[in-house]
């Protein structure tokens, strides 16, 4: 029952595929991320050239901001044209829209590039600035977005060389082509930086863990071990006091849980099976061997005490919280669909599924196995008898179930107890019980 490699395996596995999932998981917050503080960073870095560029245009009309009777429409206007001429070219981009009022809030100058819808940048521009109008003196800065396109929109304050509020611009700035090259470039490196400290985290972790994971899985490995050689020794206990192998229990297993793939069966049911089947008589521990290994038939009395084993087996198992799930078949395996069965008297869908495909299991080893007192019985007559028991002794469902695979069973597993059929059912055990350790992490 060696399943600590395969265990590993899965585990390692496992592992890798958690570590994939973060670091995709990851490295999209980290593109998300990226791109909000690249963000700010955009509309900060237009602040600044707009900034620079009022201050300049401020230091250039410095003087006729500080007379009245110059700051007047064509004055301004003839600056603004002057400025634009030799000042329109910035790296990262430009005022493609702009105005300057004076203190009423009349406009005294303005400008736009070509391109520019100037009536639609208008009305964006006044629902913008008439929300932020009261607070003309201080600094403006916003950015919105016109489908994929940033268009910052700023108002700053014009000052004359006193230091006293004067005018006041309010204009959209682009960032240019090679603006987007430039944060293009950024966003990479930032990204790539992003990437290879996550990688290199992710390669420097993986060893650690996978250390810890390798200690982890043995442990484990080895818990299972111990949890069945519990099953193999309890099953190979009981077996030993009323015949010499463990045969009946192995065969009973395998066909169980082949009944119970066939009705489609959770993993967690075949669990169950695997471990009710291989314990389901094992409270014939508690059965005197005057009564357990009488050869002849029992008297009334000992039969009353032979069907005790159901419950003296409920009470081995419950000593383990592991095996605790064999109850279904230990303690329900002697029931009958119609009722007429022992251990609680259960009719129809009230016995546990578990415990209604093993009694098909377990009746179709008995008949097929040659005991002290009889020979084996053909599949026919075995079919003819699982079939008398339909709907009293068997639930009809499943014994229709267990038609489609009767015949293979009785030609592969029945009467057999070779190394290939123990091998078989490690191999199913393994299977089953690596499956839950890995589902459960
Ligand atoms: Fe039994």
């Amino acid at each position: 029952m060696s399943n600590k490699k395969s265990l590993d395996k899965s585990i390692r596995a496992i592992l890798v595929k958690r570590l994939t999932a973060a670091y995709v998981i990851i490295s999209a917050l980290i593109i998300i991320l990226v791109l909000i503080f690249q963000l700010f960073d955009i509309s900060e870095l237009a602040n600044e050239q707009a900034v620079e560029s009022v201050g300049r245009f401020n230091a250039q009309v410095m003087n006729i901001l500080d007379e009245p009777t110059t700051m007047n429409s064509e004055n301004l206007q003839k600056e603004l044209e002057l400025f634009r001429k030799y000042h329109t070219h910035h790296k990262f981009g430009n005022f493609i829209y702009g105005s300057i009022f004076n203190l009423n809030g009349e406009e005294l100058a303005h400008f736009a590039d070509k391109n520019v819808d100037i009536e639609y940048q208008q009305n964006h521009l006044d629902n913008f600035f008439e929300k932020h109008r009261i607070t003309q003196a201080s600094d403006i800065h916003n950015i919105r977005f016109e489908g994929l396109i940033p268009y910052i929109y700023i108002g700053l304050p014009m000052k004359d060389s006193n230091g006293n509020f004067a005018a006041r611009t309010e204009g959209v700035y682009q960032i240019s082509a090679e603006g987007w090259k430039i944060i293009f470039f950024r966003i990479l490196r930032a990204l790539i930086i992003a990437f290879l400290i996550l990688l290199i985290t992710t390669i420097a972790v993986y060893p650690v863990i996978s250390r810890l994971i390798q200690r982890l899985s043995r442990l484990t490995g080895n818990l299972l071990e111990s949890n069945l050689e519990t099953l193999k020794v309890l099953g190979s206990a009981v077996s030993k006091r009323d015949s010499d192998t463990d045969a009946h229990n192995y065969r009973v297993t395998i066909i169980a849980v082949r009944l119970a793939k066939q009705l489609g069966l959770s993993d967690d049911e075949i669990r169950s099976i695997i471990k009710g089947s291989f314990l389901h008589d094992v409270g014939k521990i508690g059965i005197r061997d005057n009564i357990l290994l009488k050869p002849g038939k029992l008297t009334d009395d000992e039969y009353e005490i032979m069907k005790s084993h159901v419950t003296h087996g409920v009470e081995v198992i419950e000593n383990s919280d592991w095996l605790t799930d064999a109850k279904d078949i230990v303690g329900y395996h002697h029931e009958k669909f119609d009722g007429s069965g022992y251990g609680h008297g259960l009719k129809g869908e009230q016995i546990p599924i578990r415990a209604r495909i093993f009694a098909i299991a377990d009746v179709f080893d008995a008949l097929t196995s040659k005991r002290p007192y009889k020979e084996a019985l053909t599949y026919t007559e075995t079919m003819e008898i699982l079939e008398a028991g339909r709907g009293s002794h068997f639930d009809p469902e499943i014994l229709d179930g267990f038609n489609f695979i009767s015949k293979n069973i009785f030609d592969n597993v029945s009467q057999r107890f070779d190394d290939n059929l123990k091998k078989e059912l490690s191999e199913l055990i393994s299977c089953y019980f690596s499956n839950e350790i890995t589902e459960k992490l």
